[in-house]
């Protein structure tokens, strides 16, 4: 009997786990290993012409009340009503897996609880650096490892932005309403271009690595809105160019220090050789000294790609409970504060 799944949300990044999942089926099914098919696709919008019109639903409950749905791809954005729907979820022991950053860097350490105790699973490998695996292998694969750092591009567009300014002297303005165009930016950009999204990715990084629960307000975040191509000049002639970098660092005195700030690297670097959409981790651990993560950091399909790898491991393991988990944070004097920039 095929294993059912539904997707919460039908725009850029639902639209493509629809797609993704119906080119690969077949393959889907077998790493799988269970024949698998989309009963709902939620969308609070007017339904668009589809050939899988039959599966569209306004309705929520639809899905939660459906015993034989067990696992869920949330791809909504935003904290509500992603937060209410994925709870519901987990409590009726339905794994979500999510692409929504804001909603694991606000809400991760109580969907994680939640989905412990109701013996499912919460996955948001999709949520991070888009295509490229790093939730998973810093979880698991580098577990072994104290990890002293994680510095990366987390953020397509304004990765977009900036290789236009410096490659195609296109101004800023322009080179945003482009990477809108293909589809890289969020809904509203301004979480982009002031580094709110970099941020929130960070903070998902550091709470897996660190144990507890860091949120946004907390870190430091500087975007590169007022970067212009007169700083791309300068850099240029100085042989660095300007990198949005989202860091995670341990410090000797136990604490940790977040941030996300406009950065020049320099052209011998490898972040240098980051471009488009692109993202790129690296990960120093005392057991592997660096590993770096590289590929595609936002667009439709290779984030529902992400979305669809978890979707997959629910369906595999539906009996065995990730204990991927981080505790709450009663304050953040874990964390060492930057006060200028
Ligand atoms: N707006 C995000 C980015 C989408 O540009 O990286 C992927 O998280």
């Amino acid at each position: 009997m095929s294993v059912k799944f539904a997707v919460l949300g039908h725009g850029v990044v639902g639209s493509g786990v629809v797609e993704l999942f119906y080119k690969n089926k077949k393959s889907i099914e077998k790493h799988a290993g269970n024949e698998m098919d989309i009963k709902y696709i939620l969308d609070l919008r007017d339904f668009p012409d589809s050939p899988y019109k039959d599966k569209f639903t306004k309705n929520f409950d639809d899905i939660l009340n459906d015993d034989e749905v067990v696992s869920v791809a949330e791809c909504l954005g935003g904290v509500e009503p992603a937060y209410t729907y994925v709870k519901a979820c987990l409590e009726k022991g339905k794994s979500v897996s999510t692409s929504n950053k804001e909603l694991v860097a606000e809400k991760g350490d109580i969907l994680l609880k939640t989905a412990k105790e109701n013996n499912c699973n919460f996955f948001f490998e999709a949520s991070v650096g888009g295509a490229i695996p790093i939730i998973r292998p810093l979880h698991r694969c580098l577990a072994a490892n104290d990890i002293t750092k994680v510095a990366g591009i987390l953020n397509g567009t304004t990765n977009f932005i900036l290789t236009k300014m410096y490659n195609d002297n296109m101004p800023f303005d322009e080179a945003l309403k482009l990477a809108q165009q293909l589809g890289y930016a969020e809904k509203d950009p301004t979480a982009d271009i002031e580094g709110h999204d970099a941020c929130r990715k960070i903070c998902i990084i550091s709470s897996l690595v660190f144990g507890k629960h860091v949120y946004p307000k907390s870190v430091f975040t500087k975007g590169i809105k007022d970067i212009q191509l007169c700083d791309v000049e300068a850099s240029d002639v100085l042989g660095y160019s300007i990198k949005l970098i989202a860091s995670v660092v341990k410090l000797e005195n136990g604490k940790i220090l977040p941030s996300v700030m406009p950065t020049l690297v320099s052209y011998d670097s490898v972040m240098a050789g980051v471009n488009d959409v692109f993202n790129a981790v690296l990960v120093y651990g005392d057991g592997i000294d660096q590993a770096m993560f590289y590929g595609r950091g936002a667009g439709k399909l290779p984030t529902a790609s992400a979305v669809l790898g978890d979707v997959i491991e629910a369906v595999k393991h539906r009996v065995t409970v990730f204990s991927q988990s981080w505790e709450p944070a009663a304050d953040d004097s874990f964390i060492e504060k930057i006060e200028n920039f």
